[in-house]
C-alpha cells in the first residue's frame, strides 16, 4: 500500500510520443508554448521530443530544454552513441537535464527489429546507459514492449540497467497489451526481485490500445511505481497514452483508496487541454473524461433536480477544480477590452499583448458579424487566431464566386513574408479554393484525405471550424480553421495542415522509434 506522503512524479511525454502520432505535429512556438504551460500545470519531467530524429526536433528539445524553469527536461535517444550525443546536446542546457534511452527487450522485437540475441542487448544496456550517465546525472532507461517481455530476462535488464547508473526505470506497455493486474504484477516482481531496485524510481508508461492506459497506470501506482509517463489530452500513437489529466484527477479524488499525491495544479488541467487540442487540431471527443465539453453537463431532468438540489448529488469534482469556468457571460460588440481580457482569463488563457491585440481585433469583427459571441466562440477564435501566428504561409484574402455553375475563387496567401494571389475553378466552392492553395503551395504527392465542418455554436450566423486531414509520402496532418465564413475557414484549416506538412517533412524516419 502507498504511503500518503509518497509523490507520484508526472512525466509529460505529449512533444513527444503525443507528438510522434498521426495527423499530430507541432512546430516550435507550438512546442515553447505547450512546454510553458506544462510547468504552470506542474508536471515533474517534460519530454522534449527525440533530438536524433531532425534537426527541427532537435531545435525543439534545445530551446525547450533552455526555456523551463523548474521542471526537468528529456530528450529520447535509442541505445546507440549517437543518439544519445545528440540527446545530450540537445538538453544540456536545462536547469535540471535528463537523457531517455530505451531498447526493446522482448523476444519479438529482439529477433525481428534488433537482429540481437539477448546477451547482446543486455551488453548494449550495459554499455550505452554508462554512456549516458557519463554526459548526464540524469538517466532514464526503458525497455520498449516490457509487458512481453520474459521477466527473468527483464529483472536482469533492469539489473544491468541500475549498474551502469540508470536512476529511472520505465517499463512500458508499448502496444497496450496489458491489464491493470497483468501490469501491477510486474512492478511488484521487478521491484522485489532486482537487487538494486532501491537505487532507481520505477516508472510506467502505457498506450491505450484496449483502452485500459489509465487503469493500468494506476494499478502500477498501487504496486511501487513512482513516475508516471503520459499525455495531455491522452494523445499518442495509436489509441494514445495514458491521460495525465485522467490520472491526476483519479489520484485527487480517490486519494482514499490511492494515497499519493502529484504535483499537479488541477485548476490549470482545462488550458492544458485546449491549449494542445488548437495546436495539434485534435478534437477532444466530447464525453472525454475531465477534459470532454460534457464532462460537466447534465441533460436529464433527474440529474439537473439531484443538481440543483446539491451538486454532490452527481458530481464527484467541481468543473472549476480542473479549471472550467461555470459563468455564462455572452459577450457582443458592445464588450470592451477589459471584458474580453477577463473573459480569456476565465476560459484559461493568458495572451502576450500582442497576441491579445490580434485576438480582440478578431473579436471585434465576429461580435459585428455575429449577435452573440459565446464562450464556444472565443475558444474556436483564439486556438484559430493566435495560435498560427507564427506560420509560415497565412491567409489574406478570400474571394468566391459560387452559385449554380462552375465556382471561381481568389485566394492571396502571405508566404514566408511576401503576398502571392492565385484565380481558380472548381466544381464547388471549396474545390476552387482548395485548388487555388494547391497552385501557390505546389504539393503534387499530398492528398486532403477529410475534410469536416462543424457549426461552433447554433444559429445561421454561427461560426464554423473545419478541420483537414492532409497526407503525404505516409505523414499525415490536421488542419483546423474557424471563421464565420465557412470557406475562409476551410481555407485556414488547409493552410495550416500544409503548415504542419512542412515541419514534418523534415523529419526523416527514424528505424525502431518506439510508440
Ligand atoms: O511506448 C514505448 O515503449 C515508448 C518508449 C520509447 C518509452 O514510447
Ligand atoms: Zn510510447
Amino acid at each position: 500500500m502507498p504511503n500518503s506522503n509518497d509523490t507520484i512524479l508526472i512525466f509529460d511525454t505529449t512533444l513527444r510520443d503525443g507528438e510522434q502520432s498521426p495527423g499530430c505535429s507541432m512546430n516550435l512556438e507550438e512546442k515553447l508554448q505547450v512546454a510553458a504551460q506544462l510547468e504552470t500545470l506542474g508536471v515533474d519531467i517534460i519530454e522534449a521530443g527525440f533530438a536524433i530524429a531532425s534537426q527541427g526536433d532537435f531545435e525543439a528539445v534545445s530551446e525547450v530544454a533552455r526555456q523551463c524553469k523548474s521542471a526537468t527536461v528529456a530528450s529520447l535517444a535509442r541505445a546507440a552513441t549517437a543518439d544519445i550525443d545528440r540527446a545530450w546536446e540537445a538538453v544540456r542546457h536545462a536547469v535540471r537535464p535528463r537523457i531517455h534511452t530505451f531498447i526493446a527487450t522482448s523476444p519479438l522485437h529482439m529477433r525481428v527489429k534488433l537482429n540481437k540475441s539477448p546477451d547482446e542487448v543486455l551488453e548494449a544496456i550495459g554499455r550505452t546507459v554508462a554512456h549516458a550517465r557519463n554526459l548526464c546525472p540524469d538517466v532514464e532507461w526503458s525497455a520498449e514492449d516490457a509487458t512481453r517481455t520474459e521477466p527473468d530476462f527483464l529483472a536482469r535488464a533492469i539489473e544491468t540497467a541500475i549498474a551502469a547508473g540508470a536512476r529511472t526505470i520505465n517499463l512500458p506497455d508499448t502496444v497496450g497489451y496489458a491489464t491493470p493486474e497483468t501490469y501491477g504484477a510486474m512492478f511488484r516482481d521487478m521491484i522485489n526481485r532486482v537487487p538494486n531496485a532501491d537505487q532507481a524510481v520505477f516508472s510506467t508508461h502505457c498506450h491505450n490500445d484496449l483502452g485500459l492506459a489509465v487503469a493500468n497506470t494506476l494499478a502500477a501506482v498501487m504496486s511501487g511505481a513512482r513516475q508516471v509517463e503520459s499525455t495531455i489530452n491522452g494523445i499518442g500513437e495509436r489509441a494514445g497514452n495514458a491521460a495525465v489529466e485522467e490520472i491526476a484527477m483519479a489520484l485527487k479524488v480517490r486519494h482514499d483508496v490511492m494515497p499519493v499525491r502529484t504535483n499537479i495544479v488541477s485548476t490549470e488541467i482545462t488550458r492544458a487541454s485546449r491549449l494542445v487540442s488548437g495546436i495539434t487540431g485534435f478534437q477532444v471527443q466530447p464525453n472525454k473524461a475531465i477534459v470532454g465539453a460534457n464532462a460537466f453537463a447534465h441533460e436529464s431532468g433527474i440529474h439537473q433536480d439531484g443538481m440543483l438540489k446539491d451538486s454532490s448529488t452527481y458530481e464527484i469534482m467541481t468543473p472549476e477544480s480542473v479549471g472550467v469556468s461555470t459563468s455564462n457571460l455572452v459577450m457582443g460588440k458592445h464588450s470592451g477590452r477589459a471584458a474580453f481580457r477577463s473573459k480569456l482569463e476565465e476560459l484559461g488563457y493568458s495572451l502576450g499583448d500582442n497576441a491579445f491585440q490580434d485576438a480582440f481585433v478578431r473579436f471585434k469583427a465576429l461580435a459585428d458579424a455575429k449577435k452573440a459571441v459565446f464562450d464556444e466562440d472565443i475558444v474556436a477564435l483564439v486556438d484559430d487566431e493566435v495560435l498560427r501566428g507564427h506560420d509560415r504561409i497565412q491567409v489574406k484574402e478570400v474571394e468566391i464566386h459560387c452559385g449554380t455553375g462552375p465556382a471561381r475563387a481568389i485566394l492571396t496567401l502571405e508566404i514566408d513574408g511576401e503576398e502571392k494571389t492565385a484565380a481558380t475553378r472548381g466544381s464547388g466552392p471549396v474545390d476552387a479554393l482548395f485548388a487555388a492553395i494547391r497552385q501557390l503551395v505546389p504539393h503534387e504527392k499530398g492528398s486532403l484525405e477529410r475534410y469536416e465542418v462543424h457549426a461552433v455554436t447554433g444559429g445561421t450566423d454561427a461560426q464554423a471550424e473545419v478541420s483537414v486531414l492532409l497526407s503525404e509520402d505516409g505523414r499525415t496532418t490536421r488542419g483546423r480553421g474557424a471563421h464565420h465564413d465557412t470557406l475562409v475557414a476551410s481555407a485556414r484549416a488547409y493552410v495550416n495542415a500544409l503548415n504542419k506538412l512542412m515541419v514534418k517533412r523534415g523529419r526523416a524516419p527514424v528505424d525502431a522509434a518506439a510508440g
